[in-house]
């Protein structure tokens, strides 16, 4: 947001009733029609405003969108969204944010969109990403980690929304689902895809990109018996910015603890938030599946499976599928 607008919008946010345009002018030292472009532009972002001659204007409902200026007054971050980009509509926040990276912005960096014309989740699949919704957001950062620990910070974010998600909505039935989604009773709500770039001793950056169905109604087709959202649950429409400000309060909290102390900590909730604990699933890799009953989530990140024969065996990644009966 330009910085006039901004400071329209603060002076907007401060008053209790109508301000006038005059009374903006002589503020900001700017036009009349200074002033009304930049309340054009405030309802392009989203906000309803009234303007009533001899009054001046008044916010009647604050946007809808997760913009920076609504979401920096409820971050407490110090290494997510230490800076953040909002883009009404991009390709893809992680394609974007990973080419950023290799140019070397600051690790702490979040690319938000409103809408994603070719969102991708794992295995190339397509993220459904309409306008108007559903949360899509990027997260870059550079930890001095070994290569080999990076697939824990897909837990790690599936720990993290979980945890919010508790908190937000207590009677919710949320779930997460190794490695790398969050389910409400049975549908999935939310995906994670952490790319990176490293060598073989050394990451460079890791863009952890995480989209949440919020306030979606309608599915495609191939989505509708496998797909849900917190609208869809809650039966209320809910604020994208608070649950985005949120989930990255919460990343950041139990990120720093990460650092120094593994997922040890999170295993509790990992387990106990886990739809596969217990079940016989099968497991998809490259060139075969495997069977067998999720002991736990191990805490290198690992799915612990006890196999048909009584051994157990370590899943470090895969597809994850529950077997019915
Ligand atoms: C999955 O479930 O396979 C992961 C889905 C990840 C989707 C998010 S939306 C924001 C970010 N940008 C993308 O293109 N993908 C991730």
């Amino acid at each position: 947001m330009n910085s006039t607008t901004s400071a329209i919008l603060e002076i907007l946010n401060k008053s209790t009733d109508f301000i006038s345009g005059e009374q903006i002018c002589h503020k900001l030292d700017i036009s009349r029609t200074a002033v009304w472009k930049h309340i054009k532009n405030l309802e392009k972002m989203g906000y309803e405003i009234e303007a009533v001659s001899k009054r001046g204007y008044r916010i009647l409902k604050k946007t809808d969108r997760p913009i920076p200026e609504e979401l920096q007054k409820l971050l407490k971050t110090t290494e997510f969204a230490t800076h953040i980009e909002f883009f009404n509509e991009i390709e893809s926040t992680n394609k974007f944010l990973l080419e950023l990276a290799k140019n070397g912005v600051p690790s702490g960096l979040t690319i938000i969109a409103d809408h994603q014309s070719a969102g991708h989740g794992r295995m190339q699949r397509n993220w459904f990403s309409p306008p108007n919704c559903n949360l899509y957001f990027s997260n870059l950062i550079r930890p001095n980690i070994e290569p080999y620990k990076a697939p824990q910070l897909a837990l790690l974010s599936a720990a993290a929304i979980y945890e919010t998600l508790k908190e937000l909505f207590p009677k919710l039935p949320v779930g997460i689902k190794w490695p790398n989604d969050i389910f409400i009773d049975g549908k999935k709500c939310a995906g994670i895809l952490c790319e990176m770039q490293t060598d073989m001793t050394t990451i460079q950056h890791i863009v952890i990109g995480i989209g949440l169905n919020v306030n979606v109604q309608e599915f495609p087709e191939e989505l509708k018996q496998i797909a849900t959202s917190l609208q869809i649950h809650t039966g209320e429409e809910q604020s994208r910015s608070k649950v985005l400000a949120s989930i990255l309060n919460k990343l950041d909290e139990m990120y720093k603890v990460w650092l120094t102390d593994g997922l040890k900590p999170f295993l509790a909730t990992l387990n106990n938030g886990s739809i596969l604990q217990g079940k016989q699933i099968i497991v998809e890799l490259a060139n075969k599946e495997i069977e067998g009953l999720v002991k736990e989530i191990a805490e290198d990140g690992t799915l612990m499976i006890i196999k048909p024969d009584g051994s157990e065996q370590k899943i470090p990644s895969g597809e994850v599928h529950i077997k019915r009966f």
